[in-house]
């Protein structure tokens, strides 16, 4: 079995943390996938609850927000030097558990569905890993290709 780096995870409630997710989206919607950074952050961010995912509790490089009002879980990036290590996974089950603890009996997101071999993006196959069920067809949101995907708690 591979072991995971050491890591935390914790909501972010500072104006520090937050401003660290923000660093972390930026640099992989923006500056990576070329997202416009006008459409980046949105309303949504307001009324989200913000996680951040640590390095050996210092180095941050990862971060996910959750929408309260629609369980909807988005903006999920972990910088790329980091990735294939095992820690999308336990910051994807921390916001389970939040939920989880709040009563909630599924979340969703609408995942990028994009075709890798003409630039895209596709995260499909990391949500279904994680036991998520595709819902709807799929569709086409800010440029590229996405699929609502469910998980049920
Ligand atoms: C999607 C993302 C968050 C995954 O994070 P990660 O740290 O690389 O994921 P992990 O290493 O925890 O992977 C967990 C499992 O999913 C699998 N996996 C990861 N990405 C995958 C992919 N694109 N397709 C299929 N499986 C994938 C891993 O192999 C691993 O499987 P295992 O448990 O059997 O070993 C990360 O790739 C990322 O930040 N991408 C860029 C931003 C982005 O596109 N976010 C999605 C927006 S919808």
């Amino acid at each position: 079995m591979r072991e995971i780096p050491d890591h935390t995870i914790r909501i972010a409630e500072t104006s520090e943390d937050i401003g660290r997710c923000m660093k972390i989206r930026k640099e992989v919607f923006v500056d990576e996938q070329g997202y416009d950074i006008s459409i980046e952050t949105n309303n949504d961010d307001n009324r989200s609850t913000h996680f951040l995912l640590l390095l050996n509790e210092q180095i941050p490089i990862g971060t996910l927000r959750f929408i309260n009002e629609n369980n909807q879980l988005g903006r999920f990036a972990i910088l790329k030097e980091y990735r294939g290590l095992g820690l999308g996974k336990p910051l994807l089950i921390a916001v389970h558990d939040y939920v989880k603890a709040k009563g909630g009996k599924e979340v969703w997101c609408q995942s990028q569905a994009g075709d890798p071999t003409q630039g895209g993006v596709d995260a499909t196959g990391f949500y279904k890993r994680l036991g998520y069920i595709d819902k709807g067809d799929r569709y086409i949101k800010e440029g590229t290709e996405h699929q609502d995907m469910v998980f049920v708690l």
